[in-house]
């Protein structure tokens, strides 16, 4: 949701500016800019479109300097447009500014400052603060006071970066956006995201809200608002520069699909032993207390909660998992035995973080399952558990997905071992149980869980899914069924197909389409029903409604289920596994489906119109 970048160092800033905006470009799109600080004052160079545009406007014109920032784009205010651009500058161009985040009190701002004879050229909530900065300079702040003293007027969210004209400096702070510092050999680095400039340098600090930042010559200084020095110990992220790259593929999230084996081995890493789960940060015993658990998450994300909810409530744990953007707002009731977990994998949601800040206000205790080490999520949360799926750069989620669910998953056993939940839930856990047993070989344990990457890499090289995207290519719309861990499943299945082809998908629990669903299946209506070896013979019949209506179906599942598989007209099998993880099996195949059917269309896969990651905005 918008990237900011800021260097300052030895040498030309611009390669640098812009190696960083193409590795935010996952955060918007709409239109990029850069500023650089060269001999006569500020350069602008900015452009409507993604960074390939500006890429070119910067043949024609060099823009030399060892000291700018750069943006990439979402629109909120204002549409795309060179004008909207960012950088934003005063009106005699001496203040440059970059902004991620929204200013909220920006209309009253804009009625002040005009009134004091500025004038405005764009339609953002952005381009208040270089002329607030350029009024205190008149007033005859030096640029830092200046800066501070703009600051202090906004309201919202936001993280910024400045350069002004007479200074080899930039200036930048954060308030509820993400912004991290780099610390390079030759030069240090300001960034919405470590992968921004994660080719120069792997030294990083994590900033705080407020942190007011310095980079000049001399090298960085943080400090607070009101000036007192802070100190932030610096950490080696243990990303390689290389896995935010696209290599030999034409798209992340076929890399990021492919990824999947590896990064899953990363999760499951020193997790698991042959007495059951090993979580470092939740010894046994640490979750007995918990009576119930809450989700809240966005997106695929919440897909994963949904699935991490159900598996914890067959361990008698009472679980459910609410939209973000829902419970920041009608939230759950909470005691001190409830945990709240913040399911994200950039940790830097708006609507994730505003429920967590709820939950913290509350007697509940807070967790966040991320993938991001140092983010706002795992900062602002009691407990983080990291995913460690490495970065995730396609604005499709999938590897992420894969490795919350398995984070998940190792939680719920932790639950169980520690008989957290309450004794109502006992009984019927114990039935879930035997019915885990009698459809596998005993349920979840560690080994099964273990052999989860293996399991997703044949998943990963099956190539049914290419033929039948091909195949089904004219269909009017696809809808994806599922129960139990299935039915996540099936909404991120409809979640992946809808946002990178923009055809229409629906996910439904299989057993729901009777209740009104049903009325728009024809001959035209691909169903994509989801098995995972328990409940199957119900499911079987909800697919068997739709056929009878015409409706071609695939059907996703065991390899050795082969009722399903001579029941529908495509099958995409999985290795046969525990059902409780079949799902994220069957999940892969979906990914794959709505890749190629995207490819097929030849969409902006990595890019989907009008979404961004990251989305740091309510
Ligand atoms: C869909 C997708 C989004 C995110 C959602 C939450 O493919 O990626 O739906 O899952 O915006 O993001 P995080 O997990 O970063 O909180």
């Amino acid at each position: 949701m918008c990237g900011i970048i800021a260097r300052v160092g030895d040498g030309d800033a611009l390669a640098e500016l812009m190696t960083g905006l193409r590795n935010l470009e996952y955060r918007g799109y709409d239109s990029a800019g850069v500023a650089v600080r060269c001999e006569d004052g500020i350069d602008v160079c900015k452009r409507e479109g993604e960074t390939d545009v500006l890429d070119a406007a910067l043949v024609e014109r060099h823009l030399p300097g060892s000291v700018g920032i750069g943006h990439t784009r979402w629109s909120t205010h204002g549409p795309p447009s060179d004008a909207n651009a960012h950088p934003h500058t005063d009106d005699d161009g001496r203040v440059a500014v970059v902004h991620n985040g929204i200013i909220r009190n920006y209309e009253s701002l804009r009625r002040e400052l005009r009134e004091d004879g500025h004038r405005f050229t764009s339609e953002t909530d952005t381009e208040v603060v270089p002329h607030l900065v350029a009024r205190e300079l008149d007033a005859g702040a030096d640029a830092e006071t200046a800066f501070r003293a703009a600051t202090d007027r906004l309201e919202g969210s936001y993280a910024l970066a400045m350069v002004v004209a007479d200074e080899d400096a930039v200036y930048a702070t954060r308030h509820g956006s993400p912004l991290v510092l780099g610390l390079g050999d030759d030069a240090n680095y300001l960034a919405s995201d470590v992968p921004a400039f994660l080719e120069f340098t792997d030294r990083v600090v994590y900033l705080e809200d407020d942190d007011v930042v310095v980079l000049d010559d001399a090298g960085y200084r943080i400090t607070t608002t009101a000036g007192d020095p802070v100190d932030r110990e610096a950490e080696t992220v243990d990303w390689a520069a290389g896995d935010a790259q696209k290599g030999v593929y034409s798209h992340f999230m076929r890399k990021e699909i492919d990824e999947q084996p590896t990064s899953l081995r990363q999760t499951i890493e020193g997790r698991t032993d042959s007495t059951g789960t090993v979580l470092d940060a939740f010894p046994p015993g640490s979750l007995a207390s918990i009576e119930n658990v809450v989700f809240v998450a966005c997106g695929t994300s919440y897909h994963a909660a949904m699935y991490g909810s159900t598996l914890l409530r067959r361990r008698g744990v009472p679980a459910t998992a609410m939209r973000a953007n829902e419970f920041a707002h009608d939230p759950m009731p909470m005691s001190d035995r409830t945990l709240v977990i913040a399911v994200t994998q950039s940790g830097e949601t708006a609507d994730t973080l505003a429920s967590l800040r709820v939950a913290n206000e509350s007697p509940a205790s807070t967790l966040a399952v991320t993938n991001v080490v140092g983010s706002t999520a795992a900062r602002e949360a009691d407990d983080a558990m990291f995913i460690r799926a490495g970065p995730e750069v396609g604005v499709a989620a999938t590897k992420t997905f894969s490795s919350q669910v398995a984070a998940l998953a190792l939680l719920a056993d932790r639950f169980e071992e520690d008989g957290a939940g309450i004794e109502f839930g006992r009984e019927p856990r114990s039935k879930q149980a035997t019915a885990r047993a009698s459809t596998t070989d005993g349920g979840v344990d560690a080994g099964t869980i273990r052999s989860l990457p293996d399991d997703v890499e044949t998943v990963v090289n099956d190539g049914r899914a290419a033929r039948l995207a091909k195949q089904y290519a004219d269909a009017d719309s696809y809808f994806f069924i599922g129960r139990g861990v299935g039915y996540p499943v099936a909404l991120e299945g409809a979640l992946k197909f809808k946002e990178i082809t923009y055809e229409h998908a629906e996910g439904f629990a299989a057993g729901e389409l009777k209740h009104g669903p049903l009325a728009l299946v024809t001959p035209s209506t691909v169903i994509v029903a989801v098995f995972t070896g328990q409940d199957d013979d119900r499911t079987l019949h909800n697919v068997r409604e739709a056929q009878s209506r015409g409706a071609p179906i695939i059907g996703v599942g065991p390899e050795s289920a082969t009722e399903i598989r001579d029941a529908v007209d495509e099958y995409l099998p999985i290795p046969d596994t525990d059902p409780e993880l079949a799902g994220m099996l069957a999940n892969v195949h979906l990914q794959l489906l709505a890749y190629h059917a995207a490819e097929i269309r030849d969409r902006a896969i990595d890019k989907p119109r009008n979404l961004a990651k990251s989305v740091t905005v309510e």
